[in-house]
């Protein structure tokens, strides 16, 4: 473990080479690339030039890939696709799935899977993970399965194979009048192991991915689906070129240049994934004994590829102060780290208007534990250093704080379609306050708002739910804070409010899905406003969001340094629940409140 001096005297000098860089969770290439690529590239180019050649329509490349690939897995077939996604697509097409069949699936994946399922007019069955694996828990499987279960489809989950032979046997032993089949997701295992042998052999079908952050790309799209059953692979290939003569189909091809580089990336595949191993070993040599953290587990049954390197923080950091470390990485270190990944029904609105909360307790835990730090077969040993100092840095400010910063969340409650409440509300409170007007911020309002939040008030505005992160690291210059305003912009989960009185700016607003699991609101009014309007009012603005967002409790998280909202909070009559955390309950008259609540919270969103 690295020592409180050794620590200081890392981040002293700063970040290593790229320091204006940032770092990624999932590097932008997951592999990289030598001079050989280049002259496949280059050579296949060439030989496409003469018109006779071309790109296509049927290239040797690509089956030469296809075989190279399925010798590598130990498949019978091997059929190359422009994307894992499509690869994805094209396997849950074969599953001829009647509406409601369903498709058992990790929660903690990333969203492809469920998309499919949902297109084909199938239903996701949520199931929990192992927290020491991330991947599918049998025991959860089996209790799944119901007689309209058509497939299961685990993921690979960040380079560790899944246990795909409890898996098999549970499909087995269910396949009554229909089989069971089961389907897996390798898009982050290229070159995995499970029981000694390469992923990609076992079970109905296996996907890869190709895409740039992947363990091998085929310059930066591209996939592969591998199979033993010959009848489906005839099938996958008339698929994917517009379905042969009597079939459904579109084009899902690769091209010949991205084979060329395939068959270049797939010969350095297990060199890449052997200095990724030792990339990961020497992480954890350095982070083992630092008591606050879990560091990834590798079962007897595989070799973890460490796609990402997840981390585990203590359980009652998960959330806010694991958030925090996040923050604390990238603004303070310029390291982003990546969730990878939360549980798909609450990163992704769209999969939790489909297929709704399943509350998985487990999946639901590890989302808010996870942290990835950056990755990468190439990192150099002063890059590592630099990336568990500052790790080591962000938990030891952490640690320090009694209580955490927080925003106030809306916890428990769907977020699908819970932004336009918040309009709605805002706007029924601007009715409260008078002359006030709610508005959307627009890029053009930088300049006011610096000015409101920064310069006229020296940074005096009370801030009752800090809008960060567009205020925070402070912007330098009106300039910077149209930028950020123009960023965030383009994140349609993030929406910026200004309240005006005429044409001053009095205060801003902010609604987002905070770091994926808690819908929440930001505000800050001028000092001018803290004994009127907002500040005051603060007792019927929560009666407004709670009515209008069917809510019978509300807890509301408080920054401990944040005084005059607590303050506020205590004279609105909001009781202190809970020494540990810094949160309020509003209790709406008499109605009790507690958790059964949930279910209706539900009914009431959909
Ligand atoms: C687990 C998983 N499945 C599927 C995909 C989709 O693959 P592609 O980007 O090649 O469409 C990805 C990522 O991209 C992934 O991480």
């Amino acid at each position: 473990m690295l020592n409180l001096q050794t620590r200081k005297k890392i981040l002293s000098k700063g970040k290593p080479n790229s320091s204006k860089i940032l770092w990624y969770g999932e590097p932008n290439l997951g592999s990289w690339y030598t001079e050989t690529e280049i002259n496949a590239v280059v050579k296949s180019l060439r030989e496409s030039m003469d018109w006779n050649v071309g790109f296509g329509p049927n290239p040797k490349t690509i089956e030469e890939f296809e075989n190279a690939f399925a010798k590598y897995c130990g498949s019978k077939y091997a059929i190359a696709t422009n994307s894992g996604g499509t690869g994805i697509d094209m396997a849950i097409v074969c599953l001829d799935l009647e509406p409601g069949d369903e498709v058992i699936c990790p929660a903690i994946n990333f969203k492809s899977a469920h998309l499919a399922i949902l297109n084909m007019g199938g239903k996701v069955v949520f199931c929990d993970i192992d927290p020491k694996t991330l991947n599918l828990d049998p025991n959860d499987v089996e209790k799944k399965i119901t007689p309209r279960t058509r497939a299961i489809f685990p993921v690979h989950m960040n380079g560790l194979a899944a246990p795909l032979d409890d898996l098999l046997a549970i499909a087995k032993k269910h396949s009554k009048s229909h089989k069971i089949r089961v389907i897996s997701d390798a898009a982050r295992c290229c070159g995995g192991t499970y029981k000694g042998k390469k992923i990609g052999s076992k079970g109905w079908m296996t996907i890869f991915s190709f895409q740039t952050q992947k363990l091998m790309t085929t310059l930066g799209e591209g996939g592969m689906i591998t199979t033993n059953d010959e009848k489906l692979s005839k099938k996958l290939r008339d698929m994917r070129q517009f379905g042969g003569e009597e079939s459904w189909g579109s084009n899902y091809k690769m091209t010949k240049i991205q084979a060329a580089v395939g068959l270049v990336q797939l010969k350095r595949l297990d060199e890449m994934n052997r200095r990724r191993r030792l990339a990961a070993k020497r992480r954890t040599e350095l982070l083992k004994d630092v008591p606050e953290l879990t560091l990834p587990y590798e079962p007897y049954y595989a070799e973890h590829l460490y796609y990402v390197y997840g981390i585990l923080v203590p359980k009652e950091w998960a959330g806010v102060k694991r958030d925090k470390i996040i923050t604390i990485m990238k603004e303070e270190f310029g390291v982003v780290c990546s969730v990878s990944n939360p549980p798909t029904y609450l990163r992704w609105p769209y999969i939790a208007k489909h297929c709704g909360n399943p509350q998985l307790p487990i999946s639901e835990e590890i989302g808010r534990r996870l942290i990835c730090p950056p990755l990468h077969p190439l990192l150099t040993k002063e890059q590592e250093l630099y990336i568990c100092a500052a790790l080591l840095e962000a938990i030891e400010e952490v640690k320090n704080l009694s209580q955490l910063k927080a925003l106030p969340g809306i916890e428990d409650v769907s977020e699908v379609k819970i932004k336009d409440k918040i309009i709605h509300h805002l706007t029924i409170q601007s009715k409260l306050f008078g002359k006030l007007e709610v508005s959307s911020l627009e890029i053009k309002d930088a300049r006011k708002l610096f000015n409101f939040y920064f310069k006229s008030l020296s940074e005096k505005a009370r801030i009752f739910f800090n809008p960060y992160p567009l205020l925070s690291p402070r912007p330098n210059s009106p300039r910077e804070l149209a930028k950020k305003i123009k960023d965030w912009k383009k994140e349609n989960d993030w929406t910026f409010l200004k309240l005006s009185k005429g044409s001053e700016m009095i205060g801003i607003c902010l609604l987002k899905r905070y770091k994926t699991d808690k819908p929440t609101t930001g505000l800050a009014v001028s000092e001018k406003y803290r004994k009127k309007g907002p500040g005051v009012y603060l007792q019927a603005i929560v009666d407004e969001q709670a009515k209008l967002l069917g809510l019978k409790k509300l807890i509301i998280t408080i920054a401990p340094d944040n005084l005059d909202s607590f303050k506020v909070h205590q004279k609105a009559g909001f009781v202190k629940t809970d020494n540990s955390v810094p949160h309020f309950t509003y209790k709406n008259g008499e109605k009790v409140i507690d958790r059964q609540d949930i279910e209706m919270i539900k009914k009431f969103e959909y």
